[in-house]
């Protein structure tokens, strides 16, 4: 009698193991790269909200096990490649980052990945990524506004969409996403434009690709921009990216700081003009002396929105400058260093910035 209860048991226990491994099956294989960033952040009381947290403090394995609904959308696994604040992101954490992902998606058995990270820095790491990610398989980026101690973390909810976002067809071919607050940004586009909102990402102008709802992904539209495989740049032998650095335009504006950056070595500078990317007076003579150096040439503007129209603001025909288009100047830097490891044709970054 004792025996053919324990073997009815077995057989329930067995039934339950195949559904399982059967639901398995047809889940899609998610891979979780954690970087560090508010998501993994850990404040003193629950109500230790927008400020006075630590970010960068829960490990991948913890942010997984306080989602346990991931199970239901993905077969999910999770890698440390980090454990930082993202204002601290930089060039070596980037390559190792996008080699891992590539090496990664390469793999049959990846079906897309997360990223969590940090939410200062989250649209310069999209962006490289779309630039250098070469595969069509969904990359997703994730943060949060809100540490994981905090009552209403976004976090968590924030991690699920990205997850089940990851492993959906609709996010493939769509290059790199960022997603928050039930939206999904294109890695191009997307910006943070508030210090603290959980809605705080968006693609001002141009549009959110879509929304999530219901535990399912609703794209209305795609950037126009090539991306991911089909760009030419590859960083998988690369062990560091040309420097290229920023300075921001400004009424009463000097030359001081661009002269530093070329006196350090700087490859390319990207000048955030004013309005249209216009250029002080007073920084011109330094510009074309960089120029005349091999340095590059961006004429971006603070702006945010818009095109930086060439020749607009100035003769960039006989300056011989490249213009951002629409990229911001954080942006702008990215794709910057990535053309300046194919080439130093102005002619050539020119056509770069019209087609990625
Ligand atoms: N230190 C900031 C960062 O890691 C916190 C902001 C956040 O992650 O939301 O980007």
């Amino acid at each position: 009698m004792l025996i053919r209860k324990y073997f009815s048991q077995f057989l329930v226990l067995l039934c339950l193991a195949a559904a399982a491994a059967a639901q398995a099956q047809n889940l899609p294989n998610v891979v979780i790269l954690a970087t560090g960033g508010t998501i993994a952040g850990t404040g003193a009381t629950t109500t230790t909200t927008t400020v006075g947290y630590t970010a960068a403090k829960v490990g991948v394995d913890a942010l997984i096990a306080a989602v346990p609904e991931l199970k239901k959308v993905a077969n999910v696994r999770g890698e440390q490649t980090m454990q930082i604040a993202s204002e601290n992101m930089n060039n070596d954490a980037w390559l190792k980052l996008a080699k891992r992902v590539n090496t990664l998606l390469a793999q049959s058995d990846v079906d897309g990945i997360v990223i969590t990270h940090g939410t200062d820095t989250i649209e310069e790491t999209a962006y490289f990524l779309d630039l250098v990610v070469k595969s069509k398989k969904p990359v997703v980026i994730v943060g949060a506004m809100r540490p994981s101690t905090a009552i209403s973390a976004d976090g968590p909810i924030n991690l699920y969409n990205a997850v089940l976002l990851a492993g959906s067809k609709e996010a493939i071919g769509k290059g790199v996403l960022v997603t928050l607050n039930d939206q999904i940004n294109a890695g191009r586009e997307v910006t943070k434009t508030n210090t603290s909102t959980l809605d705080t990402f968006k693609t001002p102008e141009l549009g959110f690709l879509g929304y999530i709802q219901g535990s399912k992904p609703f794209f209305y539209r795609q950037s126009t921009r090539k991306n991911t495989a089909d760009t030419p740049f590859d960083i998988m032998n690369l062990d560091k990216l040309p420097q290229v650095d920023i300075v921001y335009g400004y009424a009463n504006m000097n030359p001081i700081a661009l002269n530093a950056f070329v006196a350090a070595g700087a490859q390319g500078i990207i000048h955030a003009g004013v309005g249209d990317g216009s250029l002080n007076n007073t920084v011109v003579p330094s510009l074309t002396e960089a120029r005349k150096k091999g340095v590059v040439i961006v004429r971006a503007s603070r702006v945010g929105q818009g095109i930086v129209a060439r020749n607009g603001e100035a003769d960039d025909d006989k300056l011989d400058f490249v213009v951002s288009d629409t990229l911001n100047a954080q942006k702008a830097r990215i794709l910057l260093m990535l053309a300046l490891t194919k080439t130093t044709d102005t002619k050539e970054i020119q056509k770069m910035f019209w087609e990625y």
